[in-house]
């Protein structure tokens, strides 16, 4: 009898994560066996946690919070998308390489574009935030070629390097939350930490165009401070990010094991069982 694969998530904290729940979803759908555990990682331990669990045969990781830039330091060969945004979210070995790579964007614009149906391609977009989040989908985000993409957060100067660090790939601009005041955008996304105090970032009201739409990187089992603010701005759809969360996990089980598990009906299943 052989042993199924072993796959695992690290984070710091980890005990919420819905990581091993899609993955045995995403198992059982395929036909597959595999094990997918949560293991509390933190930063100091990480290198010795990933060869510990290379040493025991483990195939491939994810990284979550906080441990996406270590992860990006750790691997000896990164994707492309990786590279550009300085951060992996998963692992694999390959021969005796460990191989990086980001599938944050990807799963984002999957959940955005496929299963919501929205168009990024000439549409206004507002990014709140310029921590790790947003470093990882910039890059898939500039590349639907949106008429203007703005970065605000509560640190300037953090939006500015960002803009710095993509500005090649696509025209970006920087503002603080009080000069958003007078401005419209087809599409707002959420990636500021402050929704884990239960706060939004201090927006001025009118920012959502008609038409508009609100989408936050988090996501939990009640509707999230940004996702409700979206709904009393007159959203036309205001929502979490749990489908990105399916969806990044789905392009690991794909670089892991070939095969890209069917995401829609596993998304319905999680929404309905919070
Ligand atoms: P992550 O990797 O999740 O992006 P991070 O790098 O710590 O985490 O970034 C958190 C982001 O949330 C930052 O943009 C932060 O703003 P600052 O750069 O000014 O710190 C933002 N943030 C955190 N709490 C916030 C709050 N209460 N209101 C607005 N923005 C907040």
């Amino acid at each position: 009898m052989t042993t199924p694969d072993h796959y695992a998530v690290f984070g710091h904290p980890i005990a919420h994560s819905k990581s091993p729940r899609i993955h045995q979803m995403f198992a059982r759908q395929l036909g597959d066996e595999i094990i997918y555990t949560a293991q509390d990682v933190p930063p100091d331990c990480f290198v010795v946690a990933v060869r510990s669990f290379q040493a025991g045969g483990g195939k491939g990781l994810n990284c979550t919070v906080p441990l996406k830039e270590l992860a990006f330091r750790l691997a000896d060969q990164l994707s492309s998308r990786a590279e550009l945004s300085g951060a992996v979210n998963t692992l694999m070995w390959r021969e005796t390489q460990l191989f990086g790579d980001n599938t944050d964007g990807v799963g984002l614009l999957r959940d955005l574009t496929t299963n919501l149906g929205l168009t990024l391609k000439q549409r206004r977009i507002l990014i709140l935030g310029a921590g790790g989040a947003v470093r990882g989908i910039l890059g898939p985000i500039l590349m639907q070629q949106p008429s203007q993409i703005v970065i605000a957060n509560r640190t300037l100067s953090r939006a500015e390097e960002l803009a710095q660090r993509f500005g090649h790939l696509g025209r970006l601009s920087t503002t603080n939350f009080i000069n958003l005041a007078g401005s419209q955008f087809d599409l707002i996304i959420n990636a500021t930490a402050a929704g884990l105090k239960g706060e939004t970032p201090p927006l001025p009201e009118g920012l959502v165009a008609a038409g508009g739409c609100c989408y936050d990187l988090m996501y939990g089992d009640q509707p999230t401070p940004f996702v409700r603010w979206g709904e009393a701005q007159g959203a036309k759809l205001s929502t979490d990010g749990l489908g990105m969360l399916v969806e990044q996990a789905a392009e690991a089980y794909l670089l892991w094991r070939g095969t890209r598990p069917e995401t829609k009906e596993i998304i319905t299943q999680l929404r309905h069982s919070k």
